[in-house]
């Protein structure tokens, strides 16, 4: 199913754009309760989302209005751990950049790795290393799409340092206003594949190469989101301390979800009304579009699949053989059995050849020794 389908599925439900994107980590779903008029759309009615099994994570789309800016809610993301290719953990974002997303709002629960920190501390995201990435699952793998983003995209100021001063300062607010919260802590995220927690020994190595919190989700997201030219703020809700090989850390409760999940309803609520007084407050106006987002306006959708209907069978009868060709030659991946025949034929003919020649040789050898 292509973008261009998915967001007409969008499109044929919401009657409004959306500006604002949010992704609710573990626990913090309720950051979509906040959202008035809503319109929810289930993954299973988007042909080709994956679907998220985590406990604690519903599967829909929000759309409505929350401090008075239109935004589109992830009730559930996409886990590289539940066995999803690198590139379907990032069909949400994909999705809402082409809806004309300018800035997402991306949320999850993590461990502490720096010692400071307390549980219930909140991390503004100000770097991340994607180990899953350096080892070679990265969502941008494959056939680069140009009209979405270029093939070598920076991520080097894809957290936005405006948009992470304006948190803090609407988060140091909001703790004067209720008189309580949480620190509001900064650094670096640290992406690993799960589902286990780590090792002592992988702690003690986050710790070194710097990160200051680890979890499972979000660097794949964000670097979609960088190539797609979006802005990112990041939030990790701190839900326990990371188990490493310093004394102490002995004596400490091992990691588990049932405590992540109970760790971010806690503070659910206060993080909810942060997270709607900065999107209150963010001017998303300032932004450039999103480069992608042009094609997929309203008035431009219907123009665009018409192409792209057009774009395929050209393709098609560029091959001469349109009932076996699949997306062949624009730069998807596609085969043609006619040509998938021919090839096998000829490569069959020349090993069969190899094999022959072999055979006699083995044969021969054979009979020679044999008289000797
Ligand atoms: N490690 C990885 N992911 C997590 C953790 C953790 O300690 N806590 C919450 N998500």
């Amino acid at each position: 199913m292509s973008l261009s389908s998915q967001v007409k599925q969008v499109h044929d439900t919401v009657p409004f754009d959306v500006e604002i994107g949010i992704i609710c980590g573990s626990g913090l779903g309720g950051l979509a309760t906040e959202i008035k008029n809503k319109i929810e759309i289930e993954y299973t009615n988007i042909k080709g989302f994956p679907q998220s099994q985590v406990v604690g994570h519903a599967n829909k789309l929000i759309f409505g209005d929350l401090g008075g800016k239109k935004v589109v809610a992830m009730q559930g993301r996409f886990h590289f751990y539940e066995g999803w290719q690198a590139k379907d953990c990032v069909k949400g974002v994909e999705l809402m950049a082409a809806l004309g997303v300018k800035t997402i709002v991306v949320t999850n629960a993590a461990g502490g790795l720096d010692k400071s920190f307390k549980v219930g501390d909140l991390m503004l995201i100000e770097d991340h290393i994607s180990l899953v990435g350096m080892v070679g699952n990265n969502p941008l793998m494959g056939h680069n799409d140009d009209s979405v983003g270029p093939r070598f995209p920076s991520v080097s100021s894809v957290y936005d340092a405006e948009l992470g001063a304006l948190f803090r300062k609407v988060h140091d607010a909001k703790k004067a206003e209720v008189g309580h919260g949480h620190e509001l802590r900064k650094g670096t995220y640290i992406g690993l594949s799960g589902p286990n927690y780590e090792s002592r020994a992988e702690i003690e190595f986050c710790r070194t190469v710097g990160a200051s919190a680890v979890g499972m989700s979000t660097v794949m997201e964000v670097v979609a989101a960088a190539h797609a030219g979006l802005k990112v703020i990041g939030l990790s809700l701190i839900t326990n301390a990371c188990l490493g090989t310093h004394a102490d850390e002995y004596n400490l409760p091992e990691p588990n979800h049932a405590e992540v999940v109970a760790e971010t309803k806690k503070v659910e609520k206060f993080v909810q009304s942060v997270v709607a007084d900065f999107i209150a407050q963010v001017d998303v106006s300032a932004r450039a579009a999103a480069p992608m987002s042009k094609r997929f306006t309203r008035e431009q959708l219907p123009a665009t699949i018409a192409a792209e209907v057009e774009a395929a069978a050209a393709t098609a009868d560029a091959c001469g053989k349109r009932r076996f060709c699949a997306g062949k030659g624009d730069g998807k991946k596609g085969f043609c059995v006619g040509e998938l025949f021919g090839a096998s034929f000829v490569s069959g003919l020349i090993g069969g050849f190899i094999g022959a020649a072999l055979f006699a040789s083995v044969a021969c050898r054979r009979h020679g020794a044999g008289s000797q």
